[in-house]
């Protein structure tokens, strides 16, 4: 019998992060939310990246990644993009602010309050996901903006992660039978909702915060 209590683990603290890679001449890169320091001589840190991710890859190729720390008051899109889409199909770097350094590209806009870059130097598979341990070549602090704490993203942003999230938990399958009214779909993380009539204008995705206009009506 399991004894694993998932309020247990929710008490588990994490930060919020984008990881970056180079892919090619292409910057790539996606949220994670699972990155720790373990030694301070030399500084290393841990990184845990599924192997679904296009990031993974990209990250065993060139040996190279920057992990760039987020803010409190970082756009709702930019973990949109980050953590629900995949670089295999689209360029997330498109209209982002970043820079080169070490060979990794970092994030250096609104919404980014430092960040590492480093040098890859053991990975361990763990089941679905890739530890990365990483050897930092570079740490730089941008700004004193707050910077986001996972719990934050869920409790305040009303944040969920997507399957790829290592702390993902699976949602409850709801009982109830087909709602009335309009359904919509977030074209960023599939997220639907039923409302009477438009959804409002104010109105912001409950799972990855984007406005209604990116919002479509489920047919
Ligand atoms: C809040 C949040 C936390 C996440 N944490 C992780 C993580 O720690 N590790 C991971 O592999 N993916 C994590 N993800 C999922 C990836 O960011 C997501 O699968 C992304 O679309 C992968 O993009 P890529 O295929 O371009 O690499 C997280 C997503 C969100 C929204």
């Amino acid at each position: 019998m399991s004894n694993i209590d998932q309020q247990a683990l929710f008490q588990l603290s994490y930060g919020m992060y984008i990881i970056t890679a180079m892919d090619n001449k292409r910057p790539v890169g996606c949220i994670v939310n699972v990155c720790s320091q373990v030694t301070a001589e030399p500084v290393v840190l841990t990184v845990c990246v599924s192997r679904d991710n296009y990031t993974n890859k990209c990250i065993k190729q060139t040996g190279k990644t920057a992990i760039c720390i987020l803010t409190e008051d970082a756009d709702s899109k930019l973990i949109g993009t980050f953590g629900y889409k995949s670089s295999k199909d689209i360029e997330k770097f498109e209209n982002i602010e970043y820079t080169m350094e070490n060979d990794s590209p970092v994030l250096t806009g609104d919404g980014i309050c430092g960040y590492v870059t480093g040098t890859v130097i053991d990975t361990v598979e763990v089941e679905t996901h890739t530890l990365f341990i990483v050897k930092v070549d570079s740490a730089v602090k941008l700004n004193d903006n707050t910077p986001m704490t996972y719990g934050y993203y869920r409790q305040v942003k009303r944040g969920k992660s997507p399957k790829n999230a290592p702390t993902y938990v699976a949602p409850q399958v709801k009982q109830e039978t087909q709602p009335k009214g309009i359904t919509y779909v977030c074209t960023v993380c599939g997220h639907e909702v039923t409302v009477d009539g438009e959804l409002p204008d104010d109105f912001t995705c409950p799972v990855c915060g984007v406005g209604k206009e990116f919002f479509k009506r489920k047919d």
